[in-house]
Parts: C-alpha cells; structure tokens; sequence
C-alpha cells in the first residue's frame, strides 16, 4: 500500500485555497488522477474544526466550479471533503508548528508518509515558514519526500529573489523547491514546446532569417478591483511581465533539450533568459510604454498619488545565433478590452512578389497566433487567390486548429491541476529553478527602475487597447501591434 500523501496547504483561509487549489484537487479526483491516499491539510491561525473548514469552503469552491462553467455534483463533493482537514496553527512562532507535528504524529501511522507544503501565505513570511518548518526538522525525507511549493510573488527584485533562495536553502535542496508560474501549468503554453518541437514544419522557420518579430500579450478585462493594496506595490512589470510573459517567451525562444526532464529544460530556458542583454536603466526606458487605466486611483487600497503602470509594453532582445535582431515584444495590462492572451509570430515579408497590390494596399505577411487563452488554439495566416475575379487579388486566410474542436471529451484543466499533480509526483519541470527565477527579475530590475524613475503613466480607458504610446513604440520601428481580441 501507498504510505500517506499529505498535501498542506498554509494560508488555507485564504483566498486562492478556496477558489484554485482546492477546486484543482477536486477536480484531480473527479478525473481520478489524484492519488487514492492522498489528503488534503489545510492550515492558518483561524480556528476551524474539519468540519467546519469543509463548510466554509463548499460555497466558494461550487463558486469557483459553477464559473470555470462546470457542473457541481455536491455528493461527489461531499466524498472529496472528507479527505480535507484542517489544523490551526501559528506558523509565523518557533513553536506554532507543533499541533501540525500532533495531527502528523496521529494521522500518518507509525511508518510515517509524504509531504507537499504548499506556502499560500503572505510572501514576507516565506523565509521564517520555511526556516520553521526545517528547524523542527519537518525538511528531512526520513519517510518520504518533503517538497515545498512556493507561490509568486517570488521576491521583489533580484536582491530580495537572492535572499529569499539563500533562506529557504538553508533548510532545504534546491530539488524540494516548487516555485510555482501558474502561466507554466496552463496546457496551451505546454504545447508551445510541442508545437515547436515535435512538428518538422515549423522549427526550420523559427530563427532571424524567417522571423521579423514576436509578440506576446497577456491582456486582462478585469481591472484590479480589490486587490489594490497587493497590486500598487508591485504593478503590471512585476505582477505579469517578470514571470508570466518571460516564462512564455522562454518556451518560444528556448532551444530543445535533447531529453525532456526538468534539469535539460531548465538548462535550456536559463540559456535563453540569459541571452537576453540587461538594458541600461537609459535604454530600458526607451523600449517600453507604460499606462495606467483611467479610475484606478479610486480602487481601494490605491494611493492618489500612485505611479504603478496597470499596462506595460516592453521590447527584449535575444543576442545568440537564432534571434539576433528580432525584436520579441511583451505587452500586458489590465482593464483592457478583453481577456485574451496570445503569441504572434510575424514572419517575414517575401523577398520578392510578382503579384501587382492594388494602390495603397500592403501585404500583410504570414503569421502565427498561438491563442493562449481563452479560444484557446493555433491560426496560420497565409495569402490565398480570391476565387472567380479578374488577375490576382490576394486575401489572407487562415488555417486553424482549436482545442475545444479538436479535444471535445477533453476540456482544458486549469493550471493548478497539472502543477499541483507533478509536485506530488516529483516532477519539476514546469517549476522555476533558482537560477532562472533571479536571472528573470536582473532583466526586469532596470525596466522597473526607469518605470519607476519615470513620469506617471499615460492613462488610458478601461475597455480599450492600453494607451497611445503603446502603439507608438512599434509604429516608431514600422510595427502595428496584434488587436486585443
Ligand atoms: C496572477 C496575477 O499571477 O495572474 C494576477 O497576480 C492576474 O494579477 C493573474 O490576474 C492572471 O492569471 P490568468 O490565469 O487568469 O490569466
């Protein structure tokens, strides 16, 4: 038989239990991947009794099902809470560890078990947690693994990223760490490497001779209601931009591993990110565009005063042999027209067209669109011959492939799910080591500094595009930016 599998959740009173983690592991169940033995702990300083903690997250998890547009079954859920439990505990005090090491002690059996810590705590306790945790000796894998997943924000810059890796490694190994991207979890930005890797078509093009540019974008509709006192410390550059849209641009600019484990593909994405030149505070300043929406000084928690961009336009450079003078553009912001999220790669234009446009007309070259999210899927845009009319009139057309047609018994799961599921079974590929987590953060330090050395953002209207400028940083290289869905 399995030993025991606990995954503990501290900070289980809080928001992301109720509406992601616990919703993931549920749906692990449903799909019977989540393993037969294993338990969910859920621990912070309210006192719940197991029951009561069940209770107070049933609403928010059929909550959090019903939206992701499934169906609640609340006998199947009934079965699932009661895999749940829950321990009140002071994880904040030398000592507050103890009643989790009592529910251990008479929970686990004498041979012991396995054990997930998800840390889903405000990030200034990371380092006292962690130490906690090592110093009552709960880091050693006497009876099984002991693994720690680490929510982001992962530090505020690369000096606090440094020092935040150098505590959690006096108690543990780096290969216990999980430091969590949930963009890394979502199956579209999987494929990306399947896509570009496991298809003969596409790789041979996707280098400087073939690529004029790439954009990224993660745009959001939601503007950020109330989680302005988080937000207005750390701004779109930090919240999205060093993590989720260079994680996504790691995938479309790494090179493959000859063996896909977690240690070569890491390898490879820290190859790429450390590629790409650190600008001069100077230079940063001139190939980014900032805006913040119209209204977000009036959002709980924001100060009036507040320079935070809610929208950032950024253009990185990779200088190695594949990308050389292909600019790699990454915009995302709030309170934009819509929740889309997507790559463009932009080839470039033929060399030559034998095909007379019409005045004024320009080609439009081929593109690909990677849909991250949502209608999630691929388009190839290419040029076609308008059927039945005189000479040759050009249109561009599209060759697509769309998950929910192609995948109809299968939805897309939600990130956690998959990260949740490869923590437990010790699978770290689509976690960030600490190499690539402080490398990532030495790129954005200098376009955080000009962001925040800078004038108070362009404001722009919730519902549009983002601000002017944002276009003007590509029409000022020849560029038009993608529409936002
Ligand atoms: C989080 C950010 O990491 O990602 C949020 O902190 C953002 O501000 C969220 O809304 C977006 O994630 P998703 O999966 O909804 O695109």
């Amino acid at each position: 038989m399995a030993s025991p599998l606990t995954v503990v959740i501290f900070g289980a009173s809080g928001d992301l239990t109720s509406r992601k983690l616990i919703p993931a592991l549920y749906n692990l169940m449903l799909k019977g991947r989540l393993p037969a033995e294993a338990k969910v702990l859920g621990v912070a300083r309210t006192a719940y009794s197991d029951d009561a903690f069940r209770d107070h997250l049933t609403p928010k998890v059929q909550e959090a099902i019903t939206g992701a547009g499934d169906l609640f079954d609340p006998a199947k859920w009934a079965e699932f809470a009661k895999r749940i439990h829950y321990v009140a505990a002071d994880a904040t005090q030398a000592e507050g560890l103890k009643p989790l090491q009592d529910w251990f002690a008479a929970n686990e059996g004498g041979a012991g078990g396995r054990r997930l810590f998800y840390l889903s705590v405000s990030p200034d306790i990371y380092p006292q947690l962690a130490g906690h945790l090592g110093a009552a000796g709960m880091n050693k894998e006497d009876t099984g693994f002991r693994r720690l997943i680490i929510e982001k924000p992962f530090g505020h810059n690369r000096e606090t990223a440094v020092a935040l890796n150098e505590a959690l490694h006096k108690h543990w190994k780096e290969e216990q760490l999980y430091r969590i991207d949930h963009y890394l979890g979502k199956d579209t930005v999987q494929n990306i490497l399947v896509f570009r890797f496991a298809n003969t078509l596409f790789e041979p093009l996707w280098n400087y001779q073939y690529i004029d540019h790439v954009q990224i974008t993660v745009a959001e509709k939601v503007t950020v209601g109330r989680r302005g006192g988080y937000y207005d410390g750390s701004g779109v550059l930090r919240d999205m931009l060093q993590n989720h849209l260079l994680q996504i641009m790691t995938m479309v600019t790494m090179e493959d591993p000859t063996r896909f484990t977690a240690e070569n593909l890491r390898n490879e994405k820290m190859k790429v990110l450390s590629a790409i030149p650190i600008p001069t505070v100077e230079k940063a300043r001139k190939a980014m565009a900032l805006g913040q929406y119209k209204g977000y000084h009036a959002e709980p928690g924001v100060p009036a005063t507040s320079k935070t961009p809610t929208f950032a336009a950024v253009k990185l450079e990779i200088e190695n042999r594949r990308w050389r003078g292909v600019p790699i553009y990454l915009r995302s912001g709030k309170g934009l027209k819509n929740r889309y999220s997507e790559v463009m790669i932009q080839f470039r234009c033929p060399s030559h067209l034998m095909f007379p446009l019409p005045p004024g007309q320009t080609l439009r070259c081929n593109h690909l669109t990677v849909m991250i999210q949502p209608n999630e899927g691929i388009k190839l845009n290419f040029q076609t011959k308008v059927p039945n009319v005189d000479g040759v009139d050009l249109q561009p057309r599209d060759l697509s492939f769309d998950y929910k047609d192609a995948y109809k018994e299968k939805a897309l799961p939600e990130a956690y799910e998959r990260l949740l599921l490869d923590a437990m079974m010790g699978d770290a590929a689509l976690f960030m080591r600490a190499d690539e987590i402080e490398r990532a953060w030495e790129i954005m330090d200098p376009i955080i500094s000009a962001a925040e050395q800078g004038d108070i953002p362009q404001d722009y209207a919730v519902g549009s595009e983002g601000p002017a400028c944002s276009d003007e940083l590509l029409a000022a290289e020849g560029r038009k930016w993608q529409p936002i869905g």
